[in-house]
């Protein structure tokens, strides 16, 4: 889902602050805040959203909204969610199905790194249930379960949009694609090292052209007119 959203919503994606690899040490004690309030740079990112949706349809701005007080807190405490149903004027259940509903949404603390592992169909079908293996057992955890000292976070997720590039995996904001085996093994040793891996295909293919390079679009494309000159004439 994260990279579904990252595609359709890319100018969020820029605006707003790509904290999760950078924030501080998160506490797994930490029950959120009592009253949650935008910082003043994001109420202006979240009152810009809002001002592009008609009065009507302010709920538009929901995704973004929660997105933008998950990357502020560092998680999705029950108090953001309500000071957005406030200013959505929207039913906090309303506000709170959706936030359980994506997986991208995070309802209580979460490691430094969480890591995101995609099962659906294609990513299962080009082995991403081996990757998940992979993942339990070089960070000990299971899915929904965060290390003690607050490094990692493992999650099993729905599509992230990226399925011709599959098996992916998602790095908090960094979605890694066509990962095999020893590239997983690479990017959670570096993580545990501290260093952040190469987002991106892991195949060593531009995007989702084909594995072999492209095939279409291959050439200089024809100049205005062409074909047309000796119609002209
Ligand atoms: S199924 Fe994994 S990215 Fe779509």
């Amino acid at each position: 889902m994260l990279g579904i959203f990252k595609r359709a919503l890319p100018r969020i994606s820029i605006l707003a602050n790509r904290t999760l690899c950078k924030k501080a040490a998160p506490d797994a004690s930490d029950q959120g805040p009592e009253k949650f309030k935008f910082n003043e740079r994001n109420m202006e990112r979240a009152k810009m959203i809002m001002s592009t949706f008609p009065e009507a349809e302010q709920r538009g701005a929901l995704m973004a909204l929660l997105d933008i007080a998950q990357r502020q807190y560092g998680w999705l405490p029950v108090t953001a969610i309500k000071e957005v149903s406030n200013m959505l004027k929207l039913d906090p259940f309303a506000v709170w199905e959706v936030a359980t509903f994506y997986t991208m949404f995070n309802l209580k603390p979460v490691g430094k790194y969480c890591v995101s592992v995609c099962t659906t169909t294609p990513c299962y079908l080009r082995g991403s249930d081996d990757l998940l293996k992979t993942c339990k057992s070089m960070l000990n955890l299971k899915p929904g379960e965060t290390s003690k000292d607050m490094q990692f976070t493992l999650k099993e997720t729905y599509c992230m949009g990226a399925c011709v590039n599959a098996p992916c995996l998602a790095v908090n904001d960094d979605l890694f694609e066509d990962v095999a085996q020893l590239d997983l093994e690479i990017i959670l040793t570096d993580l545990k090292c501290g260093k952040i891996p190469t987002a991106g295909p892991k195949s060593g293919r531009c995007a989702s052209e084909p594995m072999g390079g492209p095939t279409t679009l291959i050439h200089e494309p024809p100049p205005p007119g062409y074909m047309m000159q000796d119609l002209c004439k």
